[in-house]
């Protein structure tokens, strides 16, 4: 979906106390490599509790497009019939990943090492950000892309036809930098190996254990070395995505701002290499109840019950802390403005090539709202105005950025005045149920 529609505003107004369960749907990041991982093993991979998000939506269809079968059964049970490593088929048409970056940066990796071309688009927001991320990594595999000036969609990927394996040290932490070499990996003879400083969530890693493959990851002084054996057999697979703890943060992150909250949201995750905006709202004086901690779906889980909490305080996230809430710092921003004192997002850069610039999009809404704001680069500082103390009354630009929209919707539900967006369409990307699941909590949320 590279068209976007109308453009959709809304308003959020103060919400009177919020109550009931937030019951999320599933992890987009899961869902994708769900699909993905589905189509290269051989025969059927049942996956319930999908994300039936837009992302996800055009990844299934990419998946077909490459020759796997897909079905939808039920909401959020689906099917994928494989066709196991290396042997996607060359697309008819032009692959069109919407707005999802962790779709086309996968999908790349995945097809790099197949003797087959595909060319990729996405909506006007996936077509402004960087893909030579991947496709660099991906040259040495003897992939070769072709797309516009500074590495944009469209591009056109030319799988290798003898790819040789690849060891990589990831310039940035990134998780799809690091899975889309994992997944052309799969189709290269030998050992590939990549190296991150940083640990970035690690679904991948995961998934591919899951699926049988030979995967060794070891904790050296240069970060995590990842070591992958080539030209697996992949088995199908059960697979029950887990909840989104990207998504909870949201009514997470309501709860705590909203005056006389008291909410409960069941199975957000606890693995360490998702769970930093968490500990970084414990830190700050959030009260939440980390309740009946257990595994799901492969992941550690725990149910949050989440109070109004009226006297948190600014704090100094800590820089390395960065990939494990790369997609949480809008939201955090947010409850900061609601905190007293400074909060301090330093190593943030990676936020300006998200689906939007997020530290210049936070940075001119809060403003808009009425709250102090520093920012260079690398960095994003909120000055707290104290429970209920941003006056809002404004309206904010979403960029096409679902995170944007839905961090300002929240926003507006403790602001003095109504918050606006002035496009919340980019919702369905990732949180489908955003609007029905937050009003259902008590929140005043419409169209317009
Ligand atoms: C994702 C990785 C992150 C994150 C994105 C999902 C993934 O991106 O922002 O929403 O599923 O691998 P980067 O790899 O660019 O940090």
């Amino acid at each position: 979906m590279s068209g976007h529609g109308a453009a959709q505003p809304m308003t959020s107004e103060k919400s009177g106390p919020l109550s009931g369960t937030a019951a999320v749907p599933g992890d987009k990041s899961i869902s994708h490599r769900a699909l993905i991982f589905g189509a290269m093993a051989v025969g059927e991979t049942r996956i319930t509790g999908l994300l039936e998000g837009q992302d996800v939506l055009d990844t299934a269809k990419a998946m077909q497009a490459f020759g796997a079968e897909v079905v939808q059964h039920g909401p959020g049970a689906w099917t994928v019939n494989g066709v196991g490593v290396g042997g996607f088929q060359e697309p008819a048409d032009v692959i069109d990943c919407g707005n999802s970056g962790t779709g086309v940066r996968l999908i790349m990796g995945t097809m790099a090492t197949t003797p087959i071309t595909a060319t990729f688009t996405g909506d006007a927001s996936l077509r402004k950000r960087p893909m030579g991320r991947v496709t660099d990594p991906l040259s040495l595999f003897g992939t070769r892309a072709y797309g516009r000036k500074g590495g944009r969609l469209p591009m056109t990927v030319v799988g290798a036809e003898s790819p040789v394996p690849v060891r990589y040290a990831l310039p940035v932490a990134s998780a799809q930098v690091k899975s889309a070499v994992l997944l052309a990996g799969l189709n290269a003879p030998g050992e590939t190996v990549v190296i991150e400083r940083e640990p970035t969530r690690d679904h991948s890693e995961r998934m591919l254990l899951g699926f049988g493959a030979t995967l060794n990851v070891e904790k050296t002084a240069e970060g995590h070395v990842i070591t992958l054996q080539g030209r697996p057999e992949l088995r199908p697979q059960t697979v029950a995505v887990p909840r989104d703890p990207s998504s909870a943060a949201f009514p997470v992150c309501a709860a705590l701002i909203v005056e006389g909250s008291d909410i409960l949201v069941p199975g957000v995750s606890q693995n360490l290499t998702r769970n930093g905006l968490y500990l970084t709202l414990v830190e700050m004086g959030a009260a939440i109840e980390f309740q009946n901690p257990r595994e799901e779906g492969g992941e550690p889980v725990a149910d949050l019950r989440v109070r109004f909490s009226d006297a948190m305080k600014g704090i100094e996230v800590p820089p390395e802390r960065a990939p494990s809430m790369i997609d949480e710092y809008p939201i955090l921003s947010v409850v900061a403005a609601f905190a007293t004192g400074k909060t301090v997002m330093r190593g943030v850069r990676e936020l300006r090539v998200k689906e939007s610039d997020r530290i210049d999009a936070m940075a001119r809404g809060l403003e808009a709202c009425g709250v102090r704001i520093e920012e260079d680069e690398d960095t994003l500082i909120v000055h707290g105005m104290g429970a209920g103390g941003m006056p809002g009354g404004a309206v904010a630009k979403t960029h096409l950025d679902h995170r944007i929209a839905m961090s300002f919707l929240v926003a507006g539900m403790a602001a003095q005045k109504p918050v606006s967006v002035d496009d919340g369409s980019p919702i369905v990307t990732s949180f489908p149920i955003f609007e029905g699941l937050m009003n259902g909590l008590g929140a005043r949320i419409r169209r317009g």
